[in-house]
């Protein structure tokens, strides 16, 4: 995992100014700007504003799932905020071509999408919030300045909408009324939704074949644009091509990680995302089998025997990338 987001930092640091700029979005001083829209400058309304609890009406089980999943706590856990505390400490401050804020579209962006609709005095408030919540001596200091991060988070509406389409989100393609699924509205006439988010009513259902393909995941969990070579950017998602699909595999990210209850194809699909740190998904990931037989090894020089044990050792992974991965 080190490796993995020591690869992140390096990754996305020389990389996301370059898929800013490869889809043709106008990225502003300090990451994506939204043409026509009014930026929000307070935490609490922008939290409200993208807030899915409404989703809960209908879809409990699934919402229940995603406040337990690592998307739901995408933004606030201890190693994250941790983490952007040095690279705003140790890199961006000390680098003389960018500033604190670059953070907002080298990091925040995919652990809290519609911080997109942040305007800059509320980045630099939420930065002031990381640094507070890591370094303050008082804890409940750091404790009330957790409290506030918890509130951005990777919700329904960042992956149903923002992130539903290829380029979706810097290219700002998304309709932002509707709600992307694997089907959409087969009838228009007879919406599968009729909702009210505080953004607005949500009457469109849209189809998204990107939702339902691994690029979707990739765009996050490969995180490196198009420009970057496959083999020079090794990720989880380089491992499943190259270890899993160039070898016969055949299921998506989210035929593993988005399982149905029971495996009952009536059932919707899971929104916890097990990974390693589940132990039960992790332990079916790994099969070990042991052959032991005693026999007897024979030192020459002393001309003795002494009993030992032969372990035959057999690992198979039905992990769809390397185990564990970082
Ligand atoms: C392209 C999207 C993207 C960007 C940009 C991004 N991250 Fe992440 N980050 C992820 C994903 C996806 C994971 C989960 C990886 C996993 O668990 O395998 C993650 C995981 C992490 C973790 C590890 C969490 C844990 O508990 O193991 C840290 C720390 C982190 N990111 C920090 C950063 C920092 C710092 C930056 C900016 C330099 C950044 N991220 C930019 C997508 C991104
Ligand atoms: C990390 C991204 C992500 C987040 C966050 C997310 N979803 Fe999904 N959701 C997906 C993907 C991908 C699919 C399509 C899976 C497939 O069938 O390939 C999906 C499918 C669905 C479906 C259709 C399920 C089925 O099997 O017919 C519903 C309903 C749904 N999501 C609701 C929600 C709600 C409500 C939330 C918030 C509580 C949410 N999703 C959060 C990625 C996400
Ligand atoms: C009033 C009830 C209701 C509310 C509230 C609601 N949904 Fe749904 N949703 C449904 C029904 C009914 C379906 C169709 C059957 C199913 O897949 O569960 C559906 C389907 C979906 C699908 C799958 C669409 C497809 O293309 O197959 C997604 C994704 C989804 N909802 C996301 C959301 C999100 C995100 C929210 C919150 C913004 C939300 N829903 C709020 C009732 C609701
Ligand atoms: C908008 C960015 C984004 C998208 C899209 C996304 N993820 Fe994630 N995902 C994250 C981040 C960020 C984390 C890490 C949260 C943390 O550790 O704090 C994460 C965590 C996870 C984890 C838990 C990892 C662990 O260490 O236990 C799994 C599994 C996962 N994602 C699978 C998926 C799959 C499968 C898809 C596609 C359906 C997907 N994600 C789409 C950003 C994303
Ligand atoms: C064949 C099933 C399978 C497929 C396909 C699969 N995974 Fe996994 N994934 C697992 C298992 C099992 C684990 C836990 C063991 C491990 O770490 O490999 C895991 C772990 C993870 C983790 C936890 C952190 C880590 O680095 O190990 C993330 C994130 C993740 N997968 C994302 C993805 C994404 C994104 C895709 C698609 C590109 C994908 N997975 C495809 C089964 C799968």
């Amino acid at each position: 995992m080190r490796f993995l987001f020591t690869m992140l930092l390096l990754i996305t640091v020389a990389a996301v100014p370059l898929s800013v700029s490869a889809s043709g979005a106008a990225p502003g001083a300090h990451g994506p700007t939204v043409p026509g829209e009014t930026l929000i400058s307070s935490l609490d309304e922008l939290a409200e504003k993208f807030d899915t609890k409404v989703c809960a009406d209908c879809h409990e089980q699934i919402y229940e799932e995603w406040t337990r999943s690592g998307h739901g706590r995408a933004f606030s856990t201890e190693r994250v905020l941790q983490t952007w505390r040095t690279f705003i400490k140790q890199g961006l401050e000390k680098e003389d071509h960018l500033d604190k804020m670059a953070i907002k579209s080298h990091c925040l962006w995919c652990h809290a999408p519609h911080i997109k609709y942040a305007t800059d005095e509320l980045v630099s408030e939420i930065i002031d919030y990381i640094i507070t919540a890591v370094d303050d001596p008082e804890e409940p200091k750091r404790e009330a300045a957790k409290k506030e991060l918890s509130k951005l988070n990777l919700n329904c509406y960042g992956c149903h909408n923002m992130f539903a389409l290829k380029d979706g989100y810097w290219g700002n393609k998304p309709e932002k009324l509707a709600i992307y699924g694997p089907k959409g509205d087969e009838d228009p006439e007879d919406p599968v939704h009729d909702v009210e988010m505080n953004i607005g009513p949500i009457t469109k259902t849209i189809k998204s074949d990107y939702l339902a393909s691994v690029n979707m995941c990739a765009r996050c969990h490969h995180g490196c644009p198009d420009s970057v070579p496959f083999w020079q950017c090794k990720t989880l998602y380089t491992s499943y091509v190259e270890n899993y699909i160039l070898k016969g595999g055949d299921k998506r990210c989210q035929d593993c990680h988005m399982p149905r209850e029971d495996n009952d194809p009536d059932n919707p699909r899971g929104h916890y995302f097990p990974g390693v740190h589940d132990k039960d998904f992790f332990a079916k990931a790994l099969e070990i089998e042991i052959e032991a037989e005693s026999t007897q090894f024979i030192n020459n020089y002393k001309n003795e025997l002494t009993p030992t044990l032969c372990l035959k050792v057999k690992m198979t992974s039905h992990s769809g990338h390397g185990l564990p991965n970082g």
